[in-house]
């Protein structure tokens, strides 16, 4: 089942990022990031346990929002769960009117099987380099960064 996060998966949630972090497959996340971006979060829940999360976080600018935090526990990989969790994001962000999605990854070809397409970072709006400027990774960050259109 996908639903919202609630306020007691913030911890789970966290642990689930971090350990793909700590694989060198994301960036991690501190639980103050979490829980203040909690509303952002989509969660796959399976026996009450959460196997999968992504997150909606509006940018604002030029109808902009990305996707973050996307995975998917190892033993549910491959049964279309992270397929699932971006599009309720997508959906989220048409609901919001949202024009545009983009997202930033070491998993380009993922991204491009489920409709999103390669641009250059430079092309995002300052704001998200914000974000990046605080990454222990900049400026050697080798993400790749992808937009789909709404
Ligand atoms: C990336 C990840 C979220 C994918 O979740 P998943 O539930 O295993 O993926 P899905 O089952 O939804 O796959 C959806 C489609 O993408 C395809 N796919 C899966 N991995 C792929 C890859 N690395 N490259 C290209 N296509 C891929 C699947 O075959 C499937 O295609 P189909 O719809 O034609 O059958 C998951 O593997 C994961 O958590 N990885 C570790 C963390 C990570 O890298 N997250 C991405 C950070 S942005």
């Amino acid at each position: 089942m996908i639903r919202k996060a609630e306020l007691s998966d913030a911890v789970n949630i966290q642990k689930l990022v971090n350990h793909f972090a700590n694989l060198d497959l994301m960036l991690p996340r501190s639980l103050n990031e979490i829980y203040e971006n909690l509303r952002d979060f989509w969660v796959y829940v399976d026996n009450e346990e959460i196997r999968g999360c992504s997150a909606l976080h509006i940018v604002g600018w030029d109808g902009l929002a990305e996707i973050k935090s996307l995975v998917v526990a190892e033993n549910f990989q491959g049964k279309g769960i992270g397929k699932d969790l971006v599009l309720r994001c997508v959906d989220e962000a048409k609901s919001f009117g949202i024009d545009k999605i983009f997202v930033l990854t070491y998993r380009p070809d993922y991204f491009k099987n489920i409709g999103f397409g390669e641009i250059d970072k430079d092309k995002l709006p300052r704001k998200i380099w914000t974000e990046c400027c605080n990454c222990p990774k900049f400026p050697g960050c080798l993400e790749t960064a992808l937009v789909k259109a709404l």
